[in-house]
């Protein structure tokens, strides 16, 4: 059910989920200051506790009530990149319900660049916790109706269009003397050197995003491949020979991954480029794509 901000400010109010648009993909959003309203969100999820939630915020005064080591490089990421897709991650202060954090000490925040979401979270006054609005493991969101597909029609989402950039945020853990990249996105590891001056390393965190083995699953395999002879010849299949241009594919990836399942094939093959590995631009996209694929050829 399509919902204008004043419902959607009515609902959350009152302890419930609501989904919310950002610039990355839809969130399944809920006041942070609330067990009930957190716990739904993990209940309709089907999400396991131990994966921690975003705290969603309009603004650095607001994120900053939530951490105890806000530090120069959390101040640089937050005025070069926010509102934008990226999540910073910080020593959490009381404030922060450990329902948010899976009982880890660190939160993540970040102020998503969605009109409607930032004057929701003006108007309410208390940042949302969101995780993508799907069910656990399986492809975000990227438009109102997918998450009515996922949730039904009656399930209440504040509509704001196809989402800019089509994956999630860009995940980074700041500590004083380095940033680590927990989960790649449209924000660089470049972008994020090019206005720092402490180390920025790609990492594996076993608490971290996606970092579970299988996720952004559509409901039919997906199959990659970089050998063009073998995904010629392939029949029967959803076949996508990925355009030079990560931007874009990132844009696309979910709506196809939905789009193939709903017409009925089979499978997915998808074409890459060996290139594309060393390409900076193409590390969020690649680690969807590896997380979602079922084989590789
Ligand atoms: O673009 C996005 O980030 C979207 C929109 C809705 O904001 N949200 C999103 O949330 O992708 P979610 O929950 O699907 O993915 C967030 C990931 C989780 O997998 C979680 O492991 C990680 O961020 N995360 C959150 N808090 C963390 C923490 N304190 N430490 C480590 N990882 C954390
Ligand atoms: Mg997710």
């Amino acid at each position: 059910m399509l919902i204008d901000i004043e419902k959607a400010s009515e609902i959350l109010l009152c302890n419930s989920p609501v989904a919310i648009p950002t610039e990355t993909v839809y969130g399944m959003a809920g006041v942070i200051n609330n067990e009930d309203a957190l716990k739904s969100i993990f209940q309709i999820k089907e999400r396991p506790f131990f994966d921690p939630l975003i705290v969603h915020v309009n603004s650095i005064e607001m994120a900053k009530r939530y951490t105890s080591n806000w530090n120069d490089t959390a101040q640089k990421l937050a005025e070069n990149f926010w509102p934008g897709p990226l999540t910073i991650i910080l020593d959490k202060n009381d404030e922060v319900s450990s329902l948010i954090t899976a009982g880890l000490d660190r939160v993540g925040l970040r102020m998503p660049d969605h009109a409607l979401t930032l004057e929701l979270i003006e108007k309410i006054q208390i940042p949302l916790a969101a995780p993508s609005a799907n069910k656990f493991k399986k492809t975000s969101p990227t438009q109102a109706s997918h998450v009515e597909d996922e949730f039904g029609v009656s399930f209440p989402v504040l509509d704001g269009g196809k989402t800019q950039f089509g994956i999630e945020s860009t995940v980074v853990g700041v500590f004083d003397e380095k940033v680590e990249i927990y989960r790649p996105g449209v924000i660089t590891r470049n972008d994020l050197e090019e206005i720092l001056d402490i180390p920025v390393e790609h990492t594996i965190s076993p608490v971290a995003p996606g970092q579970l083995k299988h996720h952004y699953m559509p409901q039919i395999p997906i199959t990659i491949t970089t050998n063009e002879n073998e995904f010629n010849q392939v029949e029967n299949l959803y076949k996508w020979k990925l355009e030079d241009d990560a931007a874009f594919v990132a844009r696309e990836l979910y709506a196809r991954f939905r789009e193939a399942s709903k017409k009925s094939f089979h499978g997915i093959i998808i074409l890459y480029k060996e290139e594309f590995k060393e390409d900076e631009n193409w590390k969020g996209v690649l680690n969807r794509l590896f997380k979602a694929k079922t084989y590789e050829i």
